[in-house]
């Protein structure tokens, strides 16, 4: 068995990619979640970049213990000087230098001769020696080095002290069987390379990254660079889940190697990074996407309820997605159908009520190509409990600003008689909600919200999601306006009813015994 390293930089080339920036708690918050991963190393940041990158390196090195801490550094002596002094307290650290060994970069970024960047690389791996014995030296845009010339380099920083080399394919321009060939020639043609680690850094620019990290491993490498969500510079990093997930599926092929991942959190780790950077991944993306465990076919659906592995590679609960979700559309049929109310909690209803049911799921499965659970909740609300009247948002106004203290004000309408309420908060969204919950006389909690744009242009609608508490019983809601407030107090409603619905409805059927 070998052990395949995984090296996280979710906080640093994901975090300094557009749109992905974390505060210090923020990565700390994370980093926690990326040792309870299992991940090998966490690249914290880059020390010498800014004061916050050195707070996010110096907070991660004080509270993980099990992860080994990594700081990123320019072959300089005051980068990595800065990387070593916020690594300090850390209970095992590396130090991670670099610099650029493509004719392209020597020239026209760095300026510099080949023996000049040879000798600054060498010079680098012994001073951040000094901090530490765990150095990892990179040759940055290695897949455009002149072959020979990288060679020299990896042979003289082993020789220095580096433990592990790293080979980047920083521009993403790789294909896996060339890669894996680099990787192969490394190994046959740096004499002292059983004293290092080889390890990959693949960027996705034409979609490769983890195709190419899985080739490098299959060549001998023994460690990979991966981020969550695949995110990082430009098109992201090899994506961290589809790495170790290609590994764990596909354990024939890569016969006797191993991560020490616990693959039950990589959905939770997915959906920590989304809501700590509000990003999104994809419905589709591999692994964590909200689709890669839904199945719509109606034949995929059969084949799924009669044997899992029929449609189904690896087990939604082997990465933590709570169970494969069977997405339901106009191609599904009564037994789907069936076990979807019975997995939503709707286990008694008669065969004549399915049929009722199953006729209205038809007509709206033409209508709409997807059909969620709300909508199947609906569904069941319109034609087995019709005397029910949502409340609806009739009004509302919020006062802010930097000087004045949040104040809203929400008009409802609940079984058709309306309410009014004020509330002040921390913010005109939070006033907002106070309001509402006031006026429909509730006690919840804010589980969690979110907000994306669904368009372009400073006109675009607004989605709020959220996940509201009543009772213990939490319950999404989705509401959609230009305005934020709108949307959010829309979103809380649809909480709201789909709430006070179900309980009615639970309700009624125990009333009649059923
Ligand atoms: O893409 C790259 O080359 C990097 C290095 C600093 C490893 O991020
Ligand atoms: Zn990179």
């Amino acid at each position: 068995m070998r052990k395949l390293i995984i090296f996280d930089t979710t906080l640093r080339d994901g975090e300094q990619a557009p749109g992905f920036s974390m505060t210090v708690e923020e990565k700390i918050t994370m980093a926690k979640q990326l040792e309870k991963l299992g991940v090998d190393v966490i690249e914290a940041g880059f020390a010498a970049a800014s004061k916050g990158d050195f707070e996010a390196v110096n907070g991660v090195a004080y509270q993980i213990k099990d992860s080994i801490v990594c700081s990123l550094a320019r072959a300089l002596e005051s980068d990595i000087e800065k990387a070593g002094e916020a690594l300090a307290p850390a209970e095992k650290k590396r130090i991670h230098t670099f610099i650029a060994t493509s004719e392209i970069h020597m020239k026209y970024k760095l300026k510099m001769s080949p023996d000049e960047v040879l000798e600054r690389a060498v010079k680098a791996v012994k001073f951040a020696r000094s901090f530490t014995d765990d150095v990892e030296f990179s040759a940055e845009d290695a897949v455009r080095s002149d072959r020979e010339f990288l060679f020299r380099v990896f042979e003289a920083v082993i020789d220095a002290g580096a433990k592990t080399i790293n080979v980047p394919d920083t521009v993403g321009y790789s294909v896996p069987e060339e890669f894996g060939k680099l990787i192969k020639d490394i190994l046959n043609n740096v004499p002292n390379i059983d004293k290092a680690v080889i390890s990959v850094h693949c960027h996705n620019d034409l979609g490769l990254a983890v195709a190419n990290s899985l080739s490098a491993v299959k060549n001998g490498a023994g460690q990979v660079h991966a981020t969550i969500n695949g995110i990082g510079e430009r098109a992201g990093n090899a994506a961290l889940e589809e790495v170790v997930m290609a590994i764990k599926v596909r354990k024939d092929y890569f016969n006797d190697i191993y991560t020490d991942i616990n693959t039950k959190e990589i959905y939770k780790t997915s959906r920590l990074l989304c809501r700590l950077t509000g990003s999104f991944v994809q419905p589709n993306k591999a692994i964590v996407g909200d689709n890669a465990f839904a199945h719509e076919a109606g034949i995929h659906q059969h084949g799924l309820l009669a044997k899992r592995e029929t449609y189904e590679i690896m087990r939604a609960e082997d990465v933590g997605v709570p169970s494969s979700k069977i997405v339901l559309g106009k191609h599904s049929g009564r037994h789907a159908f069936k076990t979807r109310l019975e997995e939503l909690g709707y286990k008694n209803l008669t065969e004549e009520e399915i049929d009722r049911l199953f006729a209205k799921f038809k007509e709206l499965a033409d209508k709409k190509k997807e059909v969620f659970d709300e909508d199947i909740e609906a569904l069941l609300f319109d034609e087995l409990f019709k005397s029910y009247e949502e409340a609806k948002l009739l009004q509302y106004q919020v006062i802010t600003g930097d000087k004045a203290i949040p104040t809203a004000t929400v008009k409802v309408s609940v079984d058709g008689e309306e309410k009014v309420a004020t509330a002040y908060g921390d913010g005109p969204i939070d006033s907002a909600l106070r309001a509402l919950e006031k006026a429909l006389d509730v006690k919840s909690r804010l589980k969690d919200y979110t907000i994306r744009s669904l368009s372009h242009g400073k006109d675009a609608m607004g989605e709020v999601r959220v996940i509201v508490s009543f009772d213990g019983n939490e319950v999404s809601g989705k509401g959609i306006s230009t305005d934020i407030i709108g949307a959010s107090l829309k979103a809380y409603l649809d909480a709201y009813n789909r709430y006070s619905a179900k309980s009615l409805f639970i309700e009624k059927k125990i009333q009649e015994g059923i």
